[in-house]
């Protein structure tokens, strides 16, 4: 309902009134006034008096009903620990797929390689529960996917130009812009879900705590809307999960990689790889030439630019 009433009002800004509403709505007007209530209570400037209501003002929140067609999908908190616990408690009491776990902040962030994740007001994070029907060893082409639905979302919704970093570091230049955790569970040799969750720094300054990480509003010099990146987010995905575009996920995401074909040290949980980032193999591991012609292959670590 909420949704409806926001589509009615932002039509045109005038003033709707309270009859057109329930009727265009097919409910009573007391209906339609506790809706108004409601909104206005979540942050929205509604003018209401005898001409009706007309919509001055949105807080741009990623509430549900922002995501009319996702509506039932989606799950806002205002604050919680992590997204990631709760998307996965979701997922394992079997929600549907895409669904999605946002909050406006988290208490304990997490980031890659049991780091913390700084997640103050004016960024966004979320998990989104996937249901790939993918054989397991088949599950980091949906990560690909989702590093590469993000680049994209960044470069042509939002105007930056992003890049990824091996694995799924979003950056501008060298500062790190965004980062994705994903967690996966399986039944017997197939995905059962894959979370993959989100943090981008978007109206918030990481900086002063984190020197290698910049903002989207640091960067344009003006806020940019949340609600708009992840609703663009979760269509290029969708489309990106498509069967016949997954499979090209890895070779896709090679276009927008400034890992290649330059020097690198990954560390890994055993060692650190040092050499030059010849490829990503069909499973998403990393090809690394040493300086001794070795090629080895790296499945997982955290990957360090050389040089410029
Ligand atoms: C990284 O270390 O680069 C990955 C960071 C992932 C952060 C996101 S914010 C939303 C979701 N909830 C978490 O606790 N972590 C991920």
């Amino acid at each position: 309902m909420k949704a409806r009433i926001l589509e009615i009002l932002r039509r045109e800004y005038d003033f709707h009134s309270g009859e057109t509403l329930s009727r265009e709505l097919g409910v009573s007007r007391v209906t339609v006034w506790k809706h108004i209530k409601a909104l206005q209570e979540s942050g929205y400037h509604i003018e209401a008096g005898g001409k009706g209501y007309r919509l001055t003002g949105s807080p741009d929140v990623p509430y549900p009903w922002e995501f009319p067609r996702r509506e039932k999908l989606m799950h806002y908190h205002p604050e919680l620990e992590s997204t990631m616990g709760a998307a996965r408690q979701m997922a394992r009491e079997g929600c549907p797929a895409f669904t999605t776990v946002v909050a406006g902040r988290q208490t304990r962030g997490r980031g890659r390689m049991a780091r913390s994740w700084q997640s103050e007001p004016g960024g966004l994070y979320f998990t989104l529960v996937l249901r790939p029907k993918l054989p397991v060893v088949d599950s980091p082409k949906v990560c690909f996917a989702a590093a590469l639905a993000l680049t994209e979302t960044l470069r042509e919704d939002v105007g930056v130009e992003a890049a990824v970093k091996w694995p799924n570091d979003i950056l501008a230049g060298k500062r790190k812009l965004a980062g994705m955790l994903s967690e996966m569970e399986a039944d017997g040799d197939l995905v059962s879900f894959v979370n993959i969750g989100i943090g981008i720094n978007v109206n918030n300054d990481p900086a002063p705590a984190e020197p290698g990480a910049v903002s989207l509003c640091r960067l344009l010099g003006h806020d940019v809307s949340p609600v708009s990146i992840l609703s663009a987010f979760l269509d290029r995905l969708e489309s990106r999960l498509d069967p016949p575009s997954l499979d090209r996920a890895i070779t896709d995401w090679k276009v927008f990689t400034t890992t290649l074909n330059r020097k690198v040290c990954v560390q890994t949980l055993q060692e650190e790889v040092c050499g030059m980032a010849v490829d990503v193999d069909e499973n998403g591991a990393l090809m690394v030439r040493t300086a001794n012609q070795e090629l080895k292959r790296v499945v997982f670590g955290d990957c360090f630019h050389k040089g410029e």
